[in-house]
């Protein structure tokens, strides 16, 4: 069974569809119709809900926005569930509804459910409106009529005289409940039919779920793999969870590297990935939405092998390794010697990816990470570089570049790399490896991008580092979020 607060409401759930997402649940099987379904994909946010889950040390509540359609209803065992139908007190709207009502964030109003859900994320994460972070907490959420002008104005709006909701006077009781929940459901699962979601507490119990059920598919945040059951409309047998694997969801430090556990998601480990390479938070603001960073993993990210996957192309450059596993037995390998081909990896049946180790030594990268895709925000990189080029008196001691979407598989650039060390760093030098571009990658055409775009801009990319490098970074020809 699984067990988790609907608003405050206890909810116990056995036989079910186990593929069934949070929002079918929501929608069709208890009518609570003011989430909407727009996309089914993850793309525009009008199904946004937020959870609360409990801090470490059970002692606090942490809020987050999610996309109810491609999350499975089975993964939010454990925690709290808060629909728009939940904001409203007594006869009162919530700030959040009552901000978009009096600045008229709303028209036609079918995504009006999901950008309310995002702001009281918002609202529940920090302390002041500042532009910035209301702009990427509102990134995953379209409005095809209003204009985003007024509903930025009732995310400033809603603090006023804001002293606190009815979920603050409740948190008490919410931290006890889920309290509960955890210590006494010692086994979490959902079966119907010939169906079944299982949740392993730790990696013993997920080895040998493994082998009991070789042919099942694991799932942490369901990002990329719900879509194979909304859009591609399959029924996937037996899910394994593995968000509730202690061992693959913490971050530490072991030998001389950062290990980051693979079922930890975007939102979780940028504070570690920033402090590690401090380039990289524009690339992780604009991994997905915040919607999807709260729910996709490393490991997902990793194991899904996408050559467009934005995370592989800057690990690979920063010399990360993956530790695999399967039962007793755990390897570890380069990251970069992991893809063996289109959407093919090394993982051989039963084995997943238990973590990932970034050395320490790559502190002194700076990398920097360009992402090139159609929209600024939620949108998949038609090509990605990372790149750091170290220097030492005037001559290139190490160079790492690693690129997404120049090939089946995301791809270091050996040529052109191998070009440059012991050159001076110069124009010429760099002009002499964006020639190298042509023979690492024969990228090819998409509904994305030309080869021929993707091979003049991969070159471009290289210039655009060693102008930034000199000093030469142009603030005005950075795209930013929306004009004000
Ligand atoms: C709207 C939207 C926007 C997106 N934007 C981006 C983006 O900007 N950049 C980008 O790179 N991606 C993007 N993605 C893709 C996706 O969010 C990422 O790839 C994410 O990291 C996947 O992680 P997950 O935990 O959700 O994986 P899941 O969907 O849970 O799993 C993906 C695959 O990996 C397998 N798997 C998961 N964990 C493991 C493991 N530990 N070991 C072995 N196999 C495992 C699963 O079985 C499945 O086949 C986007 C997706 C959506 C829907
Ligand atoms: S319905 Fe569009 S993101 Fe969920
Ligand atoms: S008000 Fe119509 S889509 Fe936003």
């Amino acid at each position: 069974m699984i067990r988790f607060l609907l608003g405050d409401k206890e909810i116990v759930l056995e036989e079910i569809n186990p593929n069934i997402s949070l929002l079918e649940y929501l929608r069709e099987k208890i009518f609570l119709t003011g989430t909407k379904e727009g996309c089914a994909s993850g793309d525009c946010g009008a199904c946004t809900v937020v959870t609360s889950k409990l801090d470490v040390d059970n002692t606090s509540l942490q809020y987050e926005s999610i996309n109810a359609c491609i999350v499975p209803l089975g993964s939010l065992h454990g925690r709290q569930i808060i629909t728009v139908e939940h904001l409203q007190h007594h006869e009162s709207l919530h700030n959040c509804q009552r901000a978009m009502a009096v600045n008229h964030g709303s028209q036609c109003g079918f995504c009006t459910p999901g950008f309310v859900m995002s702001l009281f994320s918002y609202l529940k994460n920090n302390e002041i409106p500042e532009r910035e972070k209301i702009l990427e907490a509102l990134g995953g959420n379209l409005c095809r009529c209003t204009g985003y002008k007024s509903i930025i104005a009732a995310a400033f709006s809603m603090y006023e005289d804001y002293i606190g909701d009815q979920f603050d006077t409740s948190e008490g009781t919410t931290i006890k409940k889920l309290a509960q929940i955890k210590a006494e459901c010692t086994s979490a699962f959902l079966s119907e039919n010939n169906q079944q979601y299982l949740m392993p507490r730790d990696i013993r119990e997920l080895c040998k779920l493994l082998l009991t059920h070789p042919e099942a598919r694991l799932v942490a945040g369901g990002t990329d793999l719900y879509l194979e059951i909304t859009q591609g409309l399959k029924k996937i047998e037996t899910l394994i969870d593995i968000l509730h694997v202690p061992q693959m969801n913490s971050i530490y430090e072991n030998n001389g590297y950062i290990v980051i556990g693979a079922a930890v998601s975007y939102s979780a480990a940028k504070a570690t990935l920033v402090d590690l390479q401090p380039h990289l938070t524009e690339l992780i603001e604009r991994f997905g939405s915040m919607q999807i960073r709260n729910r996709g993993t490393l490991g997902g990210n990793i194991a899904n092998a996408s050559p467009i996957a934005d995370m592989p192309p800057v690990l690979i450059a920063l010399n990360a390794n993956i530790t695999l596993m399967k039962m007793d037995a755990e390897r570890t390998i380069p990251l970069e010697d992991f893809y063996t081909g289109y959407k093919k990896t090394q993982l051989m049946p039963q084995e997943f990816i238990k973590d990932i180790q970034i050395p320490l030594n790559t502190k002194h990268l700076s990398l920097r990470a360009y992402k090139v895709s159609k929209r600024i925000d939620d949108d998949i990189s038609s090509l990605c570089l990372a790149i750091s080029i170290v220097r030492e008196e005037g001559l290139i001691k190490e160079a790492h570049i690693a690129y997404g979407g120049m090939a089946e598989v995301p791809k270091r650039a050996i040529i052109c790399e191998k070009s440059m060390l012991g050159k001076a760093w110069s124009e010429s030098t760099i002009e002499d490896a964006m020639v190298c571009i042509s023979q690492d990658f024969s990228p090819i055409s998409d509904f994305r991008a030309s080869a021929g775009y993707r091979l003049s801009v991969a070159k471009n990319l290289l210039k655009r580092y060693f102008l930034e490098e000199n000093g030469l970074d142009n603030e005005k020809f950075r795209v930013t979020h929306y004009a004000s």
